[in-house]
């Protein structure tokens, strides 16, 4: 079987450092080292760092770090990974091996692909859970789930707040899921990467806590804005299964790079880790602020549903516009990059990250803009 390809990271890889404009990523403005390690004592113990090998599933600081954030939980709850990729990729192979009986994994849909693709590629079946959109809101297809989760069933696999939508599931919308799963003592995975990432005060509901068979996957790169860490973990309902998904780690990156393990350990200090949520939930307000005016000015050609978190909005464009042709021409004709919703399974919309400088956004809608004039 040939391998399907993760269509959305591999344009992206190819294009985005060809266009002169990117907005086809989902995080906030990347920090930079001297914006973390901001006094000279800091910077001095960096560069004293040793760069050997680190510990393989993390270093214990880190992983400490990373529980401190969820409540009851202890350091070998947590498997500390290269990215969220590696978290999901590790957590998708250790459910597909360990449920050799159970061929089906509930994909919620849209998401980010990753997950439902590795399923595929492991040779098992994914099956949506939709995310419909219902006016003006994102809604979860309970029912629908309810119809879909069997014996067969080894894990339903959610992404909150979601990408592409940007939709946040409620503690009920959680609970109904739970109740679900447990029916069928089905596993369940929640990408959590852009939980701390809110348009609103309130932290986004955790399935932390909830269910005893959930695995959160999550990572530095959105909430935080330190993708080039490549850092993130899998918060455990057991050390027993903390130990158990090890075991598949050894055989993906050894272990999390050493000066990453080390400025993550620094950025999820409680204190540094607010003041970058602070950050990260100031650039997504402003920034909203000027793609929901942009995207009001073409209500003639685009609608949307605000997304509650993270900075991407998933935007529908008027029916007969081809989604995939709009962006190949933003692309070529505007070099612009943003994702069409064929990299979601969803034709007829459009993906805007808008988590970049002001300066740099502006510039970017208003190519964008100039296109859309020939609609
Ligand atoms: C929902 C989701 N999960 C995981 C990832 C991968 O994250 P990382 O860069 O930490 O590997 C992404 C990246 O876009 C994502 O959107």
């Amino acid at each position: 079987m040939k391998l399907q390809q993760f269509e959305l990271e591999r344009f992206q890889s190819e294009w985005e450092h060809r266009v002169e404009y990117n907005l086809s990523e989902s995080g906030v403005e990347p920090l930079r080292i001297k914006d973390l390690l901001d006094t000279q004592e800091l910077r001095d113990r960096f560069q004293d760092l040793q760069l050997g090998y680190s510990q393989t599933n993390g270093t214990i600081p880190l992983r400490e770090a990373i529980s401190y954030h969820y409540h009851g939980t202890t350091s070998d709850q947590i498997l500390a990974t290269s990215g969220g990729a590696e978290a999901n990729f590790v957590t998708t192979w250790w459910l597909r091996r360990e449920n050799p009986e159970r061929n089906e994994l509930v994909f919620m849909m849209p998401n980010y692909m990753q997950i439902g693709g590795i399923w595929t590629n492991l040779g098992g079946k994914v099956i949506p859970f939709k995310l419909k959109m219902d006016g003006s809101k994102w809604v979860p297809d309970i029912k629908g789930l309810k119809a879909v989760v069997s014996k067969k069933t080894a894990a339903i696999a959610i992404c909150t707040p979601n990408n592409p939508t940007g939709k946040i599931l409620s503690n009920e919308d959680l609970r109904a899921i739970v109740d679900i799963a447990n029916e069928h003592e089905v596993w369940i995975v929640s990408d959590e990467i852009y939980r701390g990432a809110e348009l609103q005060d309130s932290k986004a509901p955790s399935m932390h806590k909830l269910y005893d068979r959930a695995l959160i996957t999550s990572s530095l790169s959105k909430a935080y804005g330190l993708p080039g860490l490549r850092i993130g973990w899998i918060v455990c309902p057991t050390p027993r299964v903390a130990l158990e998904l090890w075991t598949y780690s050894d055989y993906t990156t050894i272990c999390p790079a050493k000066m990453s393990d080390w400025l993550a350990t620094f950025a999820l200090q409680p204190d540094i880790q607010a003041a970058i949520e602070k950050r990260t939930r100031k650039v997504i307000r402003g920034n909203w602020a000027i793609m929901e005016k942009w995207i009001a000015s073409h209500s003639n050609l685009m609608t949307v549903v605000p997304p509650e978190a993270a900075a991407i909005c998933f935007i529908k464009l008027k029916d007969g516009i081809n989604s995939l042709d709009f962006v190949l021409r933003v692309r070529d004709e505007k070099k612009v990059l943003i994702s069409p919703g064929e990299h979601f399974n969803m034709p007829g919309f459009i993906r805007i990250g808008f988590g970049s400088d002001k300066e740099y956004l502006e510039p970017a809608l208003q190519r964008i803009s100039e296109l859309l004039e020939t609609y």
